[in-house]
């Protein structure tokens, strides 16, 4: 078995990106910059953000972050969508999910430039993704694909199973294992709440990606020797074995089932850190313009 060490491949990425921006900048070209819009003081969209400023400074990038209070109206919210589609100065921009309970989430992400979507949530980029075209990747699929690409993984013919069909995962993950391309040229089958008698597709899973969001879910007996095993899941646990009184899983119950797999990712250190180098990425992709020219 083969850890798939997503901390280590995304600090990798994050020199590369680093050197990418310095040269940009040497060339006189304009720094990448992304603002990242926090509606309210939701703990986890906090961190969310506060990690992607950080991540931002250290490549070199500029960014900001606009934060409004939870009480604000749609009508505010999307006045601000508006003016940054507008702003020069901003190459791309992420309004963080979820949003209160008044605003409409759907109507908010589509009222972002799709040039600027470099979240990749945008109808516009879902579907040119789907069919092949240059587009912004949301950042977990990307993150997943760019794992499989550094850990060379043959994807070409094998069977990928899908658990969870999410817009932000398992959608768009299951659409690019599905393109004619590397990683993808893959069979791909989707399994969700609805899916009668699961563990009959999970074990015919060379690839198995599991975004459902539930704990722990996927056991031993459920996976095909030698199988490539995607962890997307993150629950917190509480625990007096580590120093925070917290414990991180995911949806594979990891102990058991790395015995089986090929390939497997940890939760921490696997799929979460890949994502933020996904928008450090579509970031200089904007500012390049190399998307939509
Ligand atoms: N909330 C959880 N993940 C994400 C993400 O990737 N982008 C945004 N905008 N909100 C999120």
């Amino acid at each position: 078995m083969e850890l798939i060490d997503g901390k280590k491949i995304s600090g990798q990425i994050k020199e590369e990106i680093a050197r990418e921006v310095e040269q940009i900048k040497k060339d006189g070209g304009k720094t990448p910059h992304l603002v990242a819009v926090l509606v309210g003081n939701d703990a986890a969209s906090e961190t969310y953000v506060s990690h992607k400023e950080k991540a931002c400074n250290k490549v070199g990038m500029d960014s900001q972050v606009v934060r409004l209070e939870a009480g604000i109206s749609e009508e505010e919210l999307l006045k601000k969508v508006y003016e940054l589609n507008n702003d020069e100065q901003v190459d791309g921009f992420i309004v963080q999910l979820p949003l209160p309970d008044h605003i409409d989430e759907q109507k908010v992400i589509e009222a972002i430039d799709p040039k600027k979507d470099v979240d990749g949530f945008h109808p516009i980029n879902m579907g040119r993704m789907v069919i092949g075209l240059p587009a912004y990747l949301s950042a977990t699929p990307a993150g997943i694909m760019e794992l499989l690409k550094r850990y060379n993984i043959e994807t070409e013919g094998k069977n990928c199973v899908v658990l969870g069909r999410s817009n932000i995962v398992g959608k768009p993950v299951a659409n690019l294992m599905l393109q004619k391309a590397y990683p993808g040229n893959t069979t791909v089958t989707v399994c969700h709440s609805r899916t009668k008698n699961l563990e009959s597709y999970t074990r015919q899973a060379d690839i198995l990606i599991v975004a459902m969001g539930k704990m722990e879910f996927v056991t031993a007996d459920m996976v095909k020797d030698g199988a490539v095993i995607i962890d997307v899941g993150i629950h917190r646990i509480k625990s007096d074995k580590t120093k925070s009184g917290w414990k991180l899983k995911g949806d594979v119950k990891f102990d058991e089932v790395k015995e089986k797999a090929s390939y497997i990712t940890p939760v921490p250190g696997g799929v979460g850190p890949m994502t933020i180098v996904s928008l450090l990425r579509n970031t200089i992709a904007a500012s390049q313009k190399r998307i939509y020219g």
